[in-house]
């Protein structure tokens, strides 16, 4: 059977309900074989999936494990939800402010993977922070403080964990319906009633161009909304890192200052807008009001004091947060500030070893770049740009990615390549 809908899939037609099905249970059962799965994903990713496959999928894939009982929590829960990002910790800003303004936020996250950083990563940098706990502790802290973050339990959406780790390694990421039903299978499991989606736009997000961004967003709100959950996506922008640092205890850091209004601008501005439309969502407001509420909670300290009230109940010292040396990069020569490369940058931090290649690779929560300049930021010669935090710059630098490494020789180099009279 699992031949005929590969073969079907490949000819670009449509999978039934059923066919889907079959597909996910017998994947996560093992009867399935990772080639063959390949080999449907391939398809799925050259031919692209209708909104009512993406929708069955997505189903199939919830009925895969466990889903969150979060109906002992009083009042509407939502549920806010990045597709990834460089620098990406608006949850430490945005759920604090909502979670201050009433809302009631169960949150599980990820770990980062690939150039993304994850913010259960982020959240270990604290010591004793911890990110496991109980669903009834879980429960309690929701229902005790309006908020809480925990990683994703072990039997959450399997048929993610295993079809995403298989996506990684065959080049079947960047698919829309694979996305979304990644996404939303797991939002869907998690419980909560409504649902903010942060769709990352630009050079350091999966999309990279708003086509296919509002694509993606138009099948994940249709996906919660079909499922009664009210959704709503934010496209934004991710040309540029978020806020002044990458990198774990640098970014909890980052986040602090933040609450404390001395954030970037921009990255301050994108807090108050996710944050406004959970508060919009949750207490059926306009926007407008959401926005005043959550700049006040910002400005009077409320939701750094939300912050720090979480990171204690989970156990966290945020005294203790270590970084690691900073090594300071200055400019070479005066003018404004026209791009970053923000992908090299992710790349730098993560072969600092603040992420992971493979999965199950320890990171190093201490290292990391902070930023001091941003786009369009006048510089003079010798301006402080970067400080890359690190106690191994030589032998990171060591393997600096100029060079590309292959089995094979190519054809040998012309120096003339033609001569016109
Ligand atoms: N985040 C996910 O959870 N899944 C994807 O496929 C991409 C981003």
């Amino acid at each position: 059977m699992i031949k005929d809908i590969i073969t079907k899939k490949d000819n670009g037609l449509e999978l039934t309900k059923e066919e889907i099905e079959y597909v996910v249970s017998n994947y996560v059962n093992g009867s399935i074989s990772d080639e063959d799965m390949t080999l449907l994903l391939n398809a799925i990713t050259k031919n692209s999936m209708s909104i009512e496959e993406t929708y069955d999928l997505t189903i199939a894939m919830l009925n895969s494990g466990d889903k969150i009982d979060l109906s002992s929590i009083e009042g509407i829960k939502v549920d806010k939800h990045s597709t990834g990002g460089i620098g990406d910790k608006t949850s430490f800003v945005v759920l604090p402010l909502a979670a201050s303004l009433g809302v009631k936020i169960a949150k599980m996250s990820g770990r980062g993977l690939g150039f993304t950083g994850g913010t259960i990563d982020k959240l270990e940098s604290i010591p004793g922070f911890k990110t496991s706990i109980s669903t009834n502790d879980f429960i309690k802290e929701v229902n005790d403080i309006n908020m809480a973050i925990v990683s994703q339990t072990e039997n959450l959406v399997p048929a993610d964990k295993k079809i995403y780790a298989l996506r990684d390694v065959t080049g079947n990421v960047e698919s829309i319906p694979l996305i979304a039903s990644s996404i939303m299978s797991k939002k869907l499991a998690s419980g909560s009633d409504k649902i903010v989606l942060d769709v990352k736009v630009g050079k350091g997000a999966f999309m990279k161009n708003i086509e296919d961004a509002k694509r993606l967003s138009r099948i994940m709100v249709d996906i919660g909304n079909k499922h009664g959950k009210e959704t709503i996506a934010i496209l934004t922008n991710m040309d540029y890192p978020l806020g002044n640092a990458v990198g774990n205890s640098l970014e909890v850091e980052d986040a602090i200052k933040t609450l404390e209004g001395k954030g970037d601008k921009n990255f301050t501005n994108l807090c108050i807008i996710l944050a406004s439309y959970m508060v919009s969502l949750a207490k059926s407001i306009s926007i407008e009001d959401a926005i005043d509420m959550v700049k006040t909670n910002l400005y009077n300290g409320e939701g750094l004091k939300k912050f720090k009230e979480f990171i204690k109940y989970q156990g966290g010292d945020l005294s203790k947060l270590e970084t690691n040396y900073g090594i300071e990069i200055y400019s070479r020569k005066s003018g404004y500030i026209t791009d970053i490369d923000t992908m090299k940058l992710a790349m730098l931090v993560r072969n600092l070893g603040a992420g992971r290649i493979n999965k199950d690779d320890s990171i190093d929560h201490t290292v990391g770049v902070e930023l001091f300049k941003h786009i369009n930021d006048k510089v003079e010669e010798n301006d402080l740009l970067l400080k890359v935090y690190t106690d191994d710059i030589v032998n990171k630098l060591k393997y600096l990615n100029l060079f590309t490494i292959s089995d094979n020789k190519i054809e040998d180099i012309k120096i003339v390549l033609d001569i016109i009279k």
